[in-house]
């Protein structure tokens, strides 16, 4: 078994429950990571290519609020093209601080960034940014903290989780500090369905990924063959419930159980909530911080926004 045991204590309890559900955090081994990777691509997942041409169109004006000798500490990893953008246009950074829990990934991307931007200090930090951490000190005393949350990862967690996560973000900002977060909006059922169903079938790919994860890792013995991948929208809960279906009645084994799943069963694998601007400003206001301005594209599809501490 290469994985940890409280990770199958974990898994076999979500297995167990009267809702199944596997947490998210499994998707993510080597092949999932590639597999996401190839979500953000594909024409139907407008949340990438979306969030990335605001940042490009608003660049300017973020950096004239962020100022000079800011902090940048991004929650999450730090590999993505957004980042590079802020990296390129914020002005004589005093550092840049990359927060993930993974600590392979972390350190590489770091190494790329150091590389591409030997002037600024990277900092990486090894941590669930879902608790409290230490921040490092940076040599240059920074003048403010920016958190940078960007991709709509809250809108992976359930409503209190947010606001907790937001809370978080809220003390790591500090006094005349901000956050730079990247939200999805409601809109069209069509449109948000379509991004979570791909024609491609990679979406199904990725959510079944995690039962043959789940299988190496902690030589449990799902048949990938007898789950469907299922992504539906609810819009009065403005959220896509992500799940794998059960098509046959069956057992799987892991850590010594076994686990019934009768046919059309399912196991709750994600939940991705879409905001109303006003629904994302009660949360933001909620942990304290003030929304001090909303960029979004031509069509409403995505936001980025500016939230400063009161
Ligand atoms: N954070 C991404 C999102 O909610 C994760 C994601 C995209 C995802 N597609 C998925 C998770 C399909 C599970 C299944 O948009």
């Amino acid at each position: 078994m290469n994985g940890s045991k409280n990770e199958l204590a974990e898994i076999i309890a979500g297995l167990k429950a009267t809702q199944k559900k596997i947490s998210p955090k499994f998707f993510y081994d080597e092949r999932g990571s590639q597999l996401f990777d190839d979500i953000t691509r594909l024409p139907e997942y407008y949340l990438t290519d979306t969030e990335l041409d605001i940042m490009q169109s608003h660049v300017a004006e973020i950096a004239e609020l962020v100022g000079p000798e800011a902090s940048l500490i991004e929650f999450g990893s730090g590999s993505s093209t957004k980042t590079r953008v802020l990296l390129e246009n914020l002005t004589s950074l005093a550092a840049y601080v990359p927060v993930d829990i993974s600590e392979e990934q972390l350190l590489e991307s770091a190494r790329q960034i150091r590389e591409e931007f030997p002037h600024i200090e990277v900092l990486p930090v090894v941590a669930d940014f879902t608790r409290t951490f230490d921040l490092p000190s940076p040599t240059v005393m920074p003048l403010r903290n920016i958190v940078y949350f960007p991709g709509s990862t809250l809108g992976n967690l359930e409503h209190n989780d947010a606001l907790a996560l937001l809370g978080v973000m809220h003390r790591v900002a500090g006094a005349d500090g901000a956050l730079l977060i990247g939200v999805d909006l409601q809109k069209d059922p069509e449109i948000i369905s379509a991004a979570y169903n791909d024609s491609a079938g990679v979406t199904a790919e990725f959510n079944l990924n995690m039962l043959r994860r789940i299988n190496n890792d902690f030589d449990a013995d799902f048949d990938l063959d007898a789950f469907e991948h299922h992504a539906k929208y609810d819009p009065d809960k403005g959220r896509v419930v992500i799940c794998l279906l059960s098509s046959r009645d069956q057992v799987v084994h892991i850590g010594g159980e076994t686990i019934s799943i009768a046919s059309g069963e399912r196991i709750l694998t994600e939940y991705s909530h879409k905001y109303t601007l006003a629904g994302l400003a009660a949360m933001a206001e909620k942990s304290g911080f003030r929304v001090a301005k909303v960029w979004t594209d031509a069509d409403k599809l995505f936001s980025v926004q500016y939230l400063t501490r009161d």
